[in-house]
C-alpha cells in the first residue's frame, strides 16, 4: 500500500461496514440499478471508473447481465480488494480491474457500450476533458450512466460547504449540475439527464450520522479507531447540514452518444 493512498485498508474497512461489502459509495444496489434507469446491460460492454473495491463491477455481471466490465481505478489497495471480489465470485473472466494513471483512458476508441461510474468523478477536476474521454471510448449508440457528487454552483464555496471538503480530506473537486452538462453537450453527447439525488442523500446521511454517533458508537469504536470514528462524525456532522440546504447535491448523469 502506498503511503498517499485516500483509500487505504482502514479507510476501505469503514466505508465498507456503512455501505456493504465492496461499495464505496451509499445505495447499495438499489441505487446502481437507479443510475442504470433505462441504460439496459445486458450482453454489454462496460466500463466502470473508479471501481473501488468492486461490489458494483459484480453487481453489473451478476445482476443486469453485462458481458464483461472493465473496473478502473487509481489506487492499489482498492484494484486489490476489487481483484480479489471478483476471483472469489468467479468472475475473473468477466471483469477485469486495471490500475491507471489519472488523465485519457488506456483504451481505444468505440471500446464499449457503456460507460458507468459511482461516485468517483468527484476525483478527477477536468470535467470536460473527463466527458470527452468517456465519450471517445463509447461506441455510436453508447450509454453513459453515472452518479456523483456535485455541488449547487461553481462559486466559492459557502463557509459549511468549506468546512466539510475539509474535513473529507479527500482531494474533492466538486463541480455544479451546469458545469456536468455543459461538458457532456461539449462532448457530443446527447439526451442528456441530470437528476439530483440530495433530498434522498439527505436523509440517508443523517441516518448514517445517527449510526455512528447514537448508541452503537462504541461498537463502531470497537471495529474501527475511537479517533477515526470521532473524525467521521465531525465529517457526517458538517455533511448533514450542507445536503439539506442542497449545496452538496449527488446527482445522476446520464447521457448517449449519438448513433
Ligand atoms: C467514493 S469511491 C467509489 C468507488 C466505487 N465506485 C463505489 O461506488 O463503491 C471513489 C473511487 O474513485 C477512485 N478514483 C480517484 N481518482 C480517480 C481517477 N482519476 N480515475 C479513476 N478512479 C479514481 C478512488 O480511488 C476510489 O476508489
Amino acid at each position: 500500500m502506498s503511503g498517499e493512498d485516500l483509500y487505504d485498508d482502514s479507510h476501505i474497512a469503514f466505508l465498507e461496514d456503512l455501505w456493504g461489502e465492496g461499495f464505496l459509495s451509499p445505495g447499495g444496489p438499489e441505487e446502481v440499478a437507479r443510475v442504470l434507469d433505462g441504460v439496459d446491460l445486458r450482453g454489454k460492454y462496460v466500463l466502470d471508473i473508479g471501481c473501488g473495491s468492486g461490489a458494483i463491477a459484480v453487481l453489473l455481471v451478476r445482476e443486469h447481465g453485462a458481458a464483461h466490465v472493465t473496473g478502473i481505478d487509481v489506487e492499489d489497495p482498492v484494484c486489490a480488494a476489487a481483484r480479489a471480489r471478483v476471483a472469489a465470485a468467479g468472475l475473473s473472466d468477466r471483469i477485469t480491474v486495471e490500475k491507471v494513471v489519472p488523465g485519457p483512458f488506456p483504451f481505444r476508441d468505440q471500446s464499449f457500450d457503456v460507460v458507468f461510474s459511482k461516485d468517483s468523478i468527484i476525483h478527477i477536476p477536468d470535467k470536460e476533458a473527463l466527458a470527452a474521454e468517456a465519450f471517445r471510448v463509447l461506441k455510436p449508440g453508447g450509454r453513459f450512466a453515472a452518479s456523483d457528487w456535485l455541488r449547487s454552483h461553481d462559486g466559492a464555496p459557502s463557509a459549511e460547504m468549506a468546512h466539510y471538503i475539509r474535513l473529507e480530506a479527500l482531494d474533492f473537486a466538486m463541480a455544479s449540475p451546469e458545469r456536468y452538462r455543459a461538458a457532456m453537450d461539449g462532448a457530443g453527447f446527447r439526451d442528456v439527464e441530470l437528476v439530483n439525488r440530495s433530498p434522498w442523500y439527505a436523509g440517508e446521511a443523517a441516518a448514517e450520522l445517527q449510526e455512528l454517533s447514537g448508541p452503537n458508537r462504541a461498537d463502531w469504536e470497537a471495529r474501527h479507531d475511537a479517533a477515526f470514528i470521532a473524525h467521521q462524525i465531525e465529517t457526517w456532522q458538517a455533511m448533514v447540514p450542507v445536503l439539506r440546504t442542497g449545496e452538496h447535491c449527488p446527482h445522476h448523469i446520464r447521457g448517449r452518444k449519438p448513433a
